[in-house]
């Protein structure tokens, strides 16, 4: 399964439909009701596509589908696997690895995160401007991937150009947008006050448990990269309040509307962005 090659699952894909969509978007906590916003082409579960991970966290469901958000072709995964699985970081990469092969040039990856920054209230979204890989490890370590670069250059891993779709995306969504820097642990704990203190000390806005791995790995397979997280909660110390799955979700239920306005918007503007208008 570890060795599992990319282009056979991309080819399994090819096999789906005959949407051949540029753009991919990832669909963390708070994210998941733009399925209600996509009209779907075709649907196929993880278990189906050779090499694919089998999520294990509950609403994730391991589904990737084809379709159109605001008209725009899209693939759409929900459910990704996350390094505190106990999943490999290759397989935790996996997915992007077979979009790339896939044909898709633009990647969305969205999150829950916690709030670092002591502006940042819960149910805010963040564009990530650049991140602070704190998982231990590097996903790209491991054997030379032929044809793919050893050394990847992450002075832009989040584009500037998709960013400021977002940005216009959350006006159009009315919704509020900050911007920051992703700090990513391994978890599956959550932090601890002094850890939340310390990474406010190092530039985090925001903790969270996944994204940079894919990230990286988009990078590394040369598409454009864009992310956003959902502020479900301030981080461990900045409220009195204990942090809890239950609250995430809940803040991820609350704000799910607008969730779903602002990437479908997103994926409008990009395919007008795509055709020069
Ligand atoms: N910390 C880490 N990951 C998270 C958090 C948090 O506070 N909230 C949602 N995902």
């Amino acid at each position: 399964m570890d060795s599992a090659n990319p282009r056979t699952a991309a080819a399994r894909l090819k096999k789906v439909s005959t949407l051949r969509p540029t753009l991919a978007i990832v669909l963390g906590s708070g994210f998941h009701h733009a399925l209600a916003e996509l009209r779907v082409d075709r649907k196929i579960a993880y278990a189906k596509i050779p090499g694919f991970p089998k999520p294990t966290v509950s609403g994730h469901a391991g589904e990737l589908y084809f379709g159109e958000l605001g008209k725009t072709p899209v693939l759409v995964l929900s459910g990704r696997a996350h390094f505190y699985e106990g999943h490999p970081m290759a397989r935790v990469t996996f997915a992007v690895r077979v979009l790339a092969a896939f044909g898709v040039t633009d990647l969305l990856l969205t999150n829950a995160a916690g709030g670092v920054n002591k502006h940042f209230r819960a149910g805010d979204f963040m564009a990530l401007t650049d991140h602070i890989n704190f998982m231990g490890t590097n996903p790209l370590r491991g054997p030379a991937i032929s044809g793919l670069r050893r050394f990847v250059d992450l002075t832009d891993t989040y584009d500037v150009r998709l960013r400021e779709l977002l940005f216009r995306a959350g006006k159009i969504s009315r919704l509020k947008l900050r911007r920051g820097v992703y700090l990513a642990v391994s978890g599956p704990s959550y932090e601890t006050p002094a850890e939340v203190r310390a990474f406010a000390r190092l530039g985090a806005d925001a903790v969270g448990m996944s994204t940079v791995p894919e990230a990286m790995a988009a990078r590394q397979c040369g598409l454009r990269v864009a992310a956003v997280s959902c502020i479900t909660n301030l981080a461990a110390g900045i409220s009195p309040e204990k942090l809890s799955h239950t609250e995430v979700l809940e803040t991820a239920e609350r704000v799910k509307n607008s969730g779903a306005a602002l990437l479908k918007n997103f994926a409008q503007l990009y395919r007008e962005l795509k055709n020069g208008s």
